[in-house]
């Protein structure tokens, strides 16, 4: 007899699977305005459940060190294939474990420990693994950082000037908050200029970028990198590009053997998937609707007299500044969690507070248009989001609008009962 029970999750761990349960149930019942959240398919998750999760896959596409990798092959080969034509790039690795992997095998690959990079602030936009002290990125590299102006925007001359002060081997652009268009041109004149490598990480806008909704970072940026699971909907997990042969090798061997050891081949196929979604005709339509969201984000949010980071958005989100007001970006989040809206608290230019409290919140709209909602639901929204941040302290009318919120969601289902 075989010691596998076929027994369903509900059977087999009752524990688990409530928990997984009420889990849908919060997803469902509350607005998702994370940024960096999306929603992916029944098919991408049932790839990513599938039996290749036994599978042990370590190498590359017909270079394995195992044997029976016939169809991981096959897998990781099509996933290479699709994230390759959908950003128009010669190489891939769709091996990384998630988006921080990725950048820490653009790194291994391209630099030496010490090494100098230049990378956008944290606190300004940046994520961690551009050059941030907590992370490896500022722990084993020589960081040096560029920000935003207090318009909320790069100043691309003043990157220049840092640039040639600093001398970096690697210049990263891409950000985690940054509500206006990344220019991969004029960084990759940058970096020319100063003999730097341009490494490009598009982890937010990459679903905007797969529908030309923004600028692509290729022919302009040496290495591209991307999360699966943000814009682009797919897996939670990283990819890397290049059109440059010797640097894919590198990165190649940075991935695995360097910072990886078997590949995740489940996700892969999930992230095979997600790219044929995103490869469909309907992606022009959804990364469209994702910006005429957030369009309708900035115009309610400044009608009703609030700042925003930069004066509004070209792409997923806005970011909102409560410099001039006397809550903070902890306590907006807060109200808005108890009004049914889930949003991040984010450090804003300025930033007077401490990185827990911030003077800002981060809010995007690909979840919500994932599940269907347009201008109308995003217009309703909108105003609710300025009927608690204008009453802050008023859990009556929270709770109130909690309730309304709820029953717009669950005019729009995301998953059927079978299909999760
Ligand atoms: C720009 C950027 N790069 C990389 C990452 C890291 O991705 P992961 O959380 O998958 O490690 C993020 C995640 O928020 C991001 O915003």
């Amino acid at each position: 007899m075989s010691f596998i029970s076929n027994a369903s999750l509900e059977v087999a761990d009752s524990e688990v699977f409530s928990i997984i349960e009420k889990e849908l149930k919060r997803q469902t019942n509350h607005l998702e305005m994370i940024a960096s959240e999306n929603f992916t398919s029944p098919a991408v998750m049932q790839a990513m459940g599938s039996v290749f999760t036994n599978k042990y896959a370590e190498g590359y596409p017909y270079k394995r060190y195992y044997s029976g990798c016939e169809e991981a092959d096959a897998v990781e080969q099509l996933a290479i294939e699709r994230v390759c034509k959908i950003f128009g790039c010669a190489y891939a690795n769709v091996q990384p474990h998630s988006g921080s992997q990725a950048n820490a095998a653009v790194y291994a690959a391209l630099l030496q420990a010490g090494d100098r990079i230049l990378g956008m602030n944290l606190s300004d936009g940046g994520h961690l693994t551009h050059g941030s002290k907590p992370s490896f990125s500022g722990k084993n590299y020589s960081a040096f950082y560029y920000g935003v102006e207090l318009d909320g925007r790069i100043n691309y001359d003043k990157v220049l000037e840092i640039a040639k002060i600093t001398q970096p081997k690697i210049i990263v652009c891409g950000a985690s908050a940054y509500a206006r268009e990344i220019d991969f041109k004029k960084f990759k004149e940058i970096a020319d200029e100063v003999g730097a490598i341009l490494f490009a990480d598009i982890a937010h806008v990459a679903g905007l970028v797969a529908a030309k909704e923004h600028m692509s970072p290729f022919p302009y940026a040496d290495v591209v990198t991307t999360t699966t699971h943000k814009t682009l909907r797919g897996p939670r997990g990283g990819v890397i590009m290049t059109n440059d042969e010797e640097i894919a090798k590198k990165i190649n061997s940075a991935i695995f053997p360097g910072i990886q050891g078997g590949p995740l081949v489940h996700i892969i196929a999930a992230k095979a998937v997600a790219f044929k979604e995103v490869l469909d005709s309907s992606w022009r339509e959804y990364a469209k609707q994702v910006k005429a969201n957030a369009k309708v984000l900035e115009r309610v949010l400044l009608e009703r007299g609030f700042e925003l980071v930069s004066g509004g958005t070209d792409n997923h989100l806005v970011l909102v500044s409560f410099l001039d007001k006397p809550f903070s970006g902890k306590d907006a989040d807060t109200a808005l969690a108890d009004a049914g809206i889930t949003v991040n608290k984010n450090t804003v230019p300025g930033e007077k507070r401490t990185p827990f409290i911030t003077s800002g919140i981060r809010i995007g709209s690909p979840a919500l248009t994932a599940r269907g909602m347009r201008e109308k639901e995003f217009e309703f929204i909108a105003n609710k989001i300025c009927d608690v941040l204008d009453n802050i302290e008023d859990k009556v009318l929270h709770a109130k609008i909690n309730k309304e919120l709820e029953e717009l969601a669950g005019n729009f289902v995301i998953y059927n009962q079978s299909t999760y």
